[in-house]
């Protein structure tokens, strides 16, 4: 079966065909979808059926896997595995989460525009979500995951605003955007488990070369500037860079894997008929060093 990449966007992602998750993965095939995604930065499978453990082994194929920020917490957990995610509106048992649940506070923060764990010192790189159950539409939205092209946006910048933000670093601090959408009752002892990190505002994204904003609702201020300046300087370029010619918007079916590169992306979820479950179950790799260590 050979691998077909269709791309589904003028500048961000492209679907996968000729492709079965649930059959064993070789090198020839990753190496195929590590061009796909340096390339298009977001990739979409239709029509996979993959349990949580095939999602770890195949993700594990592209690196190291990350254990979240909730899964890191003690106590009973919905899914066995601490390297997938839970990313549902289900608790423990399955049950739809109470509307004043705090793990559900805490996960709304996703539907603000972000880069995953950019508040840690090392970040991640690839986020692979597979879709499990999809809530219908509510007023608001359908529950759809909106990827935007870092990369695209940092090329329709001018010559000068390049200069201005290229060599800059900002300060990502998830207590930062969490508490802008008024969540602060955090665990005790995650404060101090994660203080903020410093990364670079341009990156370069090493598969393909390309310079990108590296952006995120964690990054509070840039490092060095008067923080309202700062936090006004990144608000310019998330508008900037989520208009809507940057943005794929995916609309979430039963066995759909969507896999972004977090290093040339942003992505945000989508409000949807709360009362419904949505299940998705997202594994993540981790990349090797600080991106302060990155050439520019
Ligand atoms: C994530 C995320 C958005 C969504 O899993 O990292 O931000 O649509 N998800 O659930
Ligand atoms: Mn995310």
């Amino acid at each position: 079966m050979a691998i077909t990449v269709t791309p589904i966007h003028p500048h961000i992602g492209a679907e996968i065909g000729g492709i079965d998750l649930s059959l064993p993965v070789g090198a020839a095939a990753v190496k195929e979808l590590w061009g796909a995604i340096d390339r298009h930065c977001v990739l979409v499978f239709h029509g996979q059926d993959i349990s949580d453990a095939q999602l770890r082994d195949f993700a594990a194929l592209f690196g190291p896997l990350e254990i979240g920020r909730a899964a890191a917490r003690p106590g009973r957990r919905r899914l066995q595995f601490p390297e997938i995610g839970d990313i549902s509106n289900l608790d423990e048992d399955s049950h739809i989460r109470a509307r004043d649940d705090r793990r559900r506070l805490d996960s709304l923060g996703n539907r603000l525009w972000h880069t995953d764990a950019s508040y840690m010192p090392v970040p991640v790189v690839l986020g692979m979500l597979f879709a499990v159950a999809v809530p219908p539409a509510g007023p608001f939205g359908a529950g759809e995951t909106e990827f935007a092209d870092m990369r695209a946006a940092y090329d329709a910048l001018s010559d000068r605003q390049r200069a201005l933000v290229d060599p800059l670093v900002a300060e990502h601090d998830v207590f930062w955007s969490r508490g802008q959408i008024g969540f602060t009752e955090f665990p005790p002892g995650e404060r101090e488990q994660y203080p903020p990190s410093r990364q670079r505002l341009v990156r370069s994204h090493p598969g393909s070369g390309r310079k990108g904003l590296y952006l995120s609702a964690h990054a509070s201020h840039i490092v060095g500037w008067p923080v309202p300046e700062g936090r006004l300087l990144l608000r310019e370029l998330d508008e900037h860079a989520t208009q809507r010619q940057f943005v794929y918007s995916h609309k979430w079916a039963v066995g759909d894997l969507v896999i972004w590169d977090n290093r040339c992306t942003m992505h945000r979820g989508r409000p949807h008929d709360e009362m419904q479950p949505r299940d998705l179950r997202r594994a993540t790799t981790l990349d090797v060093g600080s991106t302060l260590d990155e050439a520019a």
